[in-house]
């Protein structure tokens, strides 16, 4: 099923974009024509990650109506990607960039939010792209909110740190709720070096604090911390334990078990 997924968190550095990337990498991998947008104009980090630093394209002047979204997206040079897509759509980097996106304000934001909105049928219909993935900044942002709102799907990334734990329940009781959005929750950094010992404990904590689904559950991986954003672990260690999770959860997204 065609679908527009917007991941997020409560705090920073949970593992967003690590999860955007390999989840839009796994989907393109199965033959599915794919669009990544970094909607973190805070941090943009999607440029980076993709080995994409010389690109003067940005899904900010999609967003301030300067340009289409089919002039935005940028097809990457994923490997592995057998006959499937990735189109990436970049957050400017620029200091003079992140300074303006911060001060936009609500009638701009809600112009904006039309735009993403209008990317289901440009994008989806039009296009004939299988799924949009969007990487959010953490919190309660109003360019995060936007994505949530534009989304069918949202992936919440959490960790075991006890802030992020209140936070994240939180969150999603009061503000998931109102939208009324098919979430699930991924706990990614997990310590425990037996993970099947703590499976039990970590589906419980899904029903009962979060009282979501349990999308997955995440080791945390030495390897994937010490490649420093210079992997995507689905694209270049295909047979890696953190690739066969991200495999998993992109199943589960393709056949809507959620
Ligand atoms: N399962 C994991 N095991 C080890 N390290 C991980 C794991 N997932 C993510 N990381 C690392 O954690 C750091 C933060 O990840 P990432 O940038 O994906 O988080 P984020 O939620 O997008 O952060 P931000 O809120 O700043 O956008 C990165 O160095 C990444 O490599
Ligand atoms: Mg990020």
């Amino acid at each position: 099923m065609k679908s527009i997924i917007a991941v997020h968190s409560y705090k920073g550095g949970t593992g967003k974009t690590s999860l955007s990337v390999n989840l839009a990498a796994s989907l393109a991998k199965r033959g599915r024509k794919v669009a990544i947008l970094d909607l973190d104009f805070r941090a943009p980090s999607l440029f980076s990650i993709l080995k994409m630093e010389d690109s003067n394209l940005w899904i900010n002047d999609y967003l301030n109506g300067a340009s289409t979204i089919n002039k935005i997206l940028q097809e990457t040079n994923g490997k592995g990607l057998n006959k499937g897509k990735l189109f990436a759509g970049l957050a400017n980097p620029s200091t003079e960039a992140i300074r303006d996106m911060s001060a936009k304000d609500r009638k701009w934001e809600m112009r904006a939010l039309g735009r993403l909105l209008s990317l289901r049928n440009t994008l989806l219909k039009e296009q004939n792209f299988d799924f949009i993935v969007f990487d959010t900044s953490p919190g309660l942002q109003y360019s995060s909110i936007n994505a949530i709102v534009s989304a069918d799907l949202v992936i919440v990334v959490t960790t075991s740190d006890r802030s992020d734990v209140n936070g994240t329940s939180r969150m999603l009781r009061e503000l998931y709720n109102l939208f009324e959005k098919k979430t699930g929750v991924v706990i990614n950094k997990i310590l425990d070096a037996n993970l099947d010992s703590k499976k039990e404990e970590l589906n419980k904590r899904a029903k009962e604090v979060y009282q979501v689904s349990l999308l997955g559950l995440v080791p945390c991986f030495c390897e994937v911390l010490k490649s420093q954003g210079n992997l995507i672990f689905v694209e270049d260690k295909p047979n890696h334990p953190f690739t066969k999770i991200m495999d998993e959860i992109a199943t589960r997204i393709e056949k809507n078990e959620i």
